[in-house]
């Protein structure tokens, strides 16, 4: 079965990408566990941003730059719209520009604040030499080559400015942080994670097209680019439906803020996995068993995994 086009509703969930690379739906359910997703990751980090906050000052030049210009922040693919929205509040003298696929806004809009619809598959050239810090969050399954992307986030960067991306990983580690292992159907060891069989279909499916669990190599593509310095990464284990080890501040709020983002996460790939020919009963005997799974989770302590690497823009770096 083709993938649906733009706009249209299939087993119940609207899509949005005409580019059809893009294969989670748009509509507001998905808004609104983006949403929910963002404050799990605000969480984790303890900011908006996986740095310290005064490399962020310094890039957006608080309290304000010399010359008396506005510092511009582009978030690339801004889903709900609240990462953009609490960095104008949290930066009130710089302008924060979100592009994303899909013409949705939310309310309530902060004045320096805008939204624009765009497909950054056909480039970010409007962009280009504009601003002082690119964001680009979970972004990977919008387009064939990350590095690709990259490329486009340093052009629009202006010298010196810094880019910050962030991906999870569709996969999942258990309790020692270690890949947890998936279920087959008749496998009735509950160390074995339905989670994990999940997102390992989703994940088969996807490298047809595009690379998707590309956490673990951010920091190299930055650096193989050649056009950043002062590359960075961090990576945080979010633990799912339970506290953690104990190295994430509120452990227990993430936890179950991670395992709302995953009931809904398995629900938003149920149209991919329908159109690929598995029958919806095996389908929803997975998201059945996930449930289970995470509710309370004893046997089986799951974490997801995710991943920020951040860089400046080189000065010299002239290439395009
Ligand atoms: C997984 S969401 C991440 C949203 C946001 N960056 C975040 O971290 O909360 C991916 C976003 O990319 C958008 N998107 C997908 N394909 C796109 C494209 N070709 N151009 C622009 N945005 C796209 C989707 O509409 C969705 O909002």
């Amino acid at each position: 079965m083709p993938p649906p086009n733009e706009n249209e509703t299939y087993a119940g969930r609207t899509f949005k990408d005409s580019n059809k690379i893009y294969r989670l739906p748009g509509d507001q359910a998905e808004l609104e566990r983006l949403s929910l997703q963002h404050q799990l990751l605000r969480g984790i980090l303890g900011a908006l941003y996986p740095c310290d906050a005064s490399e962020i000052n310094d890039v957006l030049q608080v309290p304000s730059p010399p010359d008396g210009r506005r510092p511009q922040v582009l978030d690339v693919g801004s889903g709900s719209g609240l990462w953009a929205m609490q960095m104008a509040m949290e930066f009130p003298h710089a302008n924060i520009v979100g592009v994303d696929i899909n013409e949705s806004r939310p309310a309530h809009i902060p004045q320096n604040c805008t939204f624009e619809t765009g497909d950054i598959t056909r480039g970010l050239s409007r962009y280009y030499n504009s601003f002082d810090l690119v964001h680009c969050r979970c972004m990977t399954g919008a387009v064939r080559e990350y590095p690709v992307l990259v490329r486009e986030l340093w052009k629009c960067l202006r010298p010196g400015g810094m880019v910050v991306t962030g991906e999870g990983d569709l996969q999942v580690y258990n309790e020692q942080k270690v890949l947890a292992e998936f279920r087959k159907d008749n496998d009735d060891d509950p160390t074995h994670s339905w989670l994990a069989r999940l997102l390992h279909e989703v994940l088969s499916l996807n490298k047809r097209r595009s690379a998707t669990s590309i956490g673990w190599q951010l920091k190299e593509i930055l650096q193989d680019d050649g056009g950043f310095e002062d590359v960075n990464y961090k990576r945080r284990y979010a633990p799912i439906g339970w506290a953690g080890d104990g190295s994430i501040e509120q452990g227990e709020h993430v936890g179950r803020m991670m395992r709302k983002n995953c009931y809904d996460f398995v629900r938003a790939w149920r149209p991919l996995l329908l159109m690929n020919g598995f029958p919806a009963e095996q389908v929803d005997m997975w998201i059945h068993n996930i449930d289970v799974e995470l509710h309370n989770p004893t046997v089986l302590r799951q974490y997801n995994v995710w991943h920020y690497a951040w860089a400046y823009k080189r000065d010299d770096a002239m290439r395009q």
